[in-house]
């Protein structure tokens, strides 16, 4: 991995095995990109691609040079007001009224490593050979406004980490009114573009269509980044699949309003740009200050959609997730929520405790309802203290039970949250974001705290860390319930109300990073209604997260599917619940239940006491398989083999770093009959190694077994009468796969 810079023809050619990123700085002082895909041979010079045509009527040009327009140029951070007319990267309000900027290049600098953004969630290295880092000045000479622009190359991978830094060296303030992380443009048109949308309880499924003229985005205007659309976009080759051809996707770290955008122009060629979104962002930056846009992470694969998921997984899992619990197996868990809603004392919380650790469950989490007068979600939220008459010992006394039972012990907040109904709201009613004199919408009763002020979060702190120091709490379950509405603060003058979103989400980040480095062998799992906030910027801080509220095991498949596409297996909290289902009334089996589960953090999220004895033998099976495979499946070599979204079975399968172990999953949606042979191809075996399949006891070489493939078909293939028939939808079954 290295970046060279060549001086003749000031051109940057980043490069390692995998990528070759290729940036220059154009005769106008702007920096243009010259290529990014594919390693390539380095030279001196590529200024070759710098195609520029004398073009008829509407094309505007520099004085002087008629084939100047910045319009069929490719740039690296394109501005506002020249002779470009695809949306820019940056747009800057200055005290005249003029937006109209120009960065012209000053300087560079590359060094070993990677730095660390002030006070943003960010992708880091261990050792500084890790990666390389270039820092490009640029400056608009009319405001003075210097602009850092950061690109870190991975080692190795095809990892390329982008961000922006503005700082006021000029006499003036300026407002930012448009700060991408990331802007790139690609020569042609010609890819299908994916986003990863849905709504409550159906997060993050997979949408593609072909990149057309004209601009394509997917964004947030919520506060968070959404159930609706995820920080995350894939451009692909219409050839490309799941195990070969180019694809390149782009993630942002961020967990508040963001924008990911593809423009085609009509002559063909690619804008994308990914950041915080301009809609309501305005950054008032005063001479002297300097603000850093969040990072953006862009991968190339020419190895199809699994080749880029999987550098995804290993980057985030390792740098960019920290701490404690980085490189741990995730413990089982029991969570109470969907066992008992509101309606709990603490004996009855022991009882199901108890039951979870005779199955063999590691850690038990009590949920929503423990804290002030919370009876129902009208009340309660703000005030962190135990409600004594479900807790009479408080959160200790209920801690400290479930530790002597061997087991640990975790607990839910909701942070950023109030009710009205609370001693907090009532002391402090200008604590929530609101505007004055105009009605303040809520969600699900609940009012929105001031996190761009200094003395909510502290005061949230404050709470939270004299609860966390006086029990043994293994596990924080932070949840967010509602979007932001009114994004307005009383602490901000009328020039600053621009800022309240990502001033809102740094408070978060701030409280976040407090509590890890206070508890820094707590395990933090994100979630906001299910998966409305499941992005990398909380997995910076809290390494899994509760991706859906859904649980249904056959909608979850979807779920996990889409999910994996960037994000890895640690990262997402998984759990078997009951039937009928909560959110759909669906019945699936138990072992489908927990063969979807198994593909995440693993846990139950039911009252163990209600099932059979029958039931409770296949659950202590379950966990020690899980136990068994969990190193496995959260850490391992992921593949997904067959799509939810293109038919009716899915299979995906995990393999061990060396080879010999693989898991391999199967589920069906609808049960047929007179079925056609099925078989799947599988990936990442040696194809020199046997391996033993458990399920049916045969044999195969690696090779067989990925070039003609793992029989799948079974009973429903003969005739329906067979008794042997299993009769139900939603089936699945798990190949382990073993060589010697
Ligand atoms: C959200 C979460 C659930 C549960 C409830 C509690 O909906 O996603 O898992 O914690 O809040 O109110």
């Amino acid at each position: 991995m290295s970046i060279i810079f060549h001086e003749g023809s000031k051109t940057f050619h980043l490069f390692n095995e995998e990528i070759s990123y290729i940036i220059c700085v154009l005769s106008n002082g702007h920096i243009g990109n010259l290529y990014f895909g594919k390693k390539i041979h380095d030279r001196e010079d590529f200024s070759y691609l710098i195609e520029s045509k004398q073009r008829p009527m509407t094309a505007c040009v520099y004085e002087g040079n008629r084939k100047y327009s910045l319009e069929h140029l490719k740039l690296e951070y394109p501005v506002y007001g020249t002779s470009d007319y695809r949306n820019p990267a940056v747009e800057i309000l200055q005290e005249n009224g003029s937006r109209i900027s120009e960065f012209k290049y000053i300087s560079h600098e590359i060094t070993d490593g990677k730095p660390e953004l002030a006070g943003l969630p960010a992708t880091y290295v261990e050792e500084p050979e890790e990666a390389q880092t270039l820092c490009l000045r640029l400056k608009d000479e009319v405001t003075g406004i210097v602009l850092e622009l950061l690109y870190s190359i991975f080692s190795g991978k095809g990892i390329l980490a982008r961000s922006a830094r503005f700082i006021n060296e000029g006499i003036a303030p300026v407002h930012l009114l448009n700060a991408m992380s990331l802007s790139l443009d690609l020569p042609d048109s010609d890819y299908v573009w994916m986003q990863f949308s849905g709504v409550w309880a159906r997060e993050r499924h997979i949408i593609e269509r072909k990149l057309e003229q004209g601009i394509q985005a997917v964004g947030s205007i919520r506060g968070n980044s959404s159930h609706e659309h995820n920080p995350f976009i894939v451009l692909r080759r219409p050839s490309t699949t799941e195990t070969s051809g180019e694809v390149m996707g782009f993630s942002l770290i961020y967990s508040g309003n963001h924008r990911m955008q593809a423009e085609v122009d009509t002559h063909n060629t690619t804008r994308v740009t990914t950041g915080i979104n301009p809609q309501n962002f305005d950054w008032k930056l005063d001479c002297g200050e300097s603000f850093q846009t969040p990072e953006a992470v862009v991968v190339f694969s020419n190895q199809g959609l699994n080749g880029m998921s999987q550098t995804f997984h290993k980057l985030y899992q390792k740098r960019l997730v920290r701490g404690y619990w980085r490189d741990r197996p995730r413990p089982v868990l029991n969570n109470n929520w969907e066992a008992t809603y509101f309606d709990f004392t603490e004996d009855r919380l022991v009882e199901i405790a108890a039951k979870a650790k005779e199955c063999g469950v590691e850690l038990f989490v009590l949920d929503d309802g423990w804290f002030g007068k919370r009876s129902n979600d009208y009340t309660g939220l703000g005030d962190w203290v135990a409600n004594k008459e479900r807790l009479p010992f408080g959160i200790k006394g209920l801690a400290d039970r479930i530790e002597e039972m061997g087991m640990k012990f975790g607990l839910w907040f909701e942070p950023e949250m109030v009710n009205k109904d609370s001693d907090l709201y009532r002391a402090h009613p200008d604590w929530i974001l609101h505007a004055p004199q105009r009605a303040s919408c809520h969600g699900r009763n609940q009012y929105v705290l001031d996190f761009s002020r200094k003395e909510v979060v502290d005061c949230i702190y404050d709470m939270m860390y004299k609860i966390l120091s006086e029990s043994k709490i293994s596990y924080i379950k932070w949840d967010m319930n509602r979007s932001i509405t009114e994004c307005y603060s009383v602490a901000l003058p009328a020039d600053r109300q621009g800022e309240v979103f990502h001033r809102y989400i740094l408070g978060v980040y701030n409280l976040y990073d407090r509590l890890t480095t206070a508890f820094p062998q707590i395990l933090f799992e994100s979630c906001a209604s299910g998966g409305g906030r499941f992005d990398p910027g909380m997995l910076y801080y809290a390494p899994q997260g509760w991706i859906s509220d859904d649980t249904d095991a056959a909608e979850r498949v979807r779920i996990q599917y889409g999910t994996s596409m960037c994000y890895p297996i640690s990262s997402m909290g998984s759990h078997v619940s009951v039937v009928p289902n909560h959110q759909l009334n669906r019945i699936t089996s138990l072992h489908t239940r927990a063969n979807v589960a198994y593909f995440g953090t693993f846990g139950y999220e039911l009252d163990l006491n209600k099932l059979t004895d029958e039931e409770i033998a296949e659950v202590k099976a379950q966990i020690v398989f899980m136990k068994e495979y969990r190193e496995l499946i959260q850490f391992g070599n992921f593949y997904r083999l067959k799509s939810p979204f293109d038919g009716n079975e899915t299979v995906w399968m995990t393999v061990s770093e060396d080879k010999r172990k693989a898991l391999v999953f199967w589920y069906r949606e609808r049960n047929v009959v007179n079925a056609e042979f099925t078989r799947v191809r599988l990936q990442g075996l040696d194809p020199d190694l046997i391996y033993k399949n458990e399920y049916n006891g045969t044999e195969n070489y690696g090779d067989e077994l990925m070039n003609l493939g793992l029989l799948t078909t079974d009973v429903t293939a003969g005739e329906p009468t067979n008794e042997d028939l299993p009769c139900t939808d939603y089936e699945s079954r798990i190949y382990v796969l073993t060589a010697e």
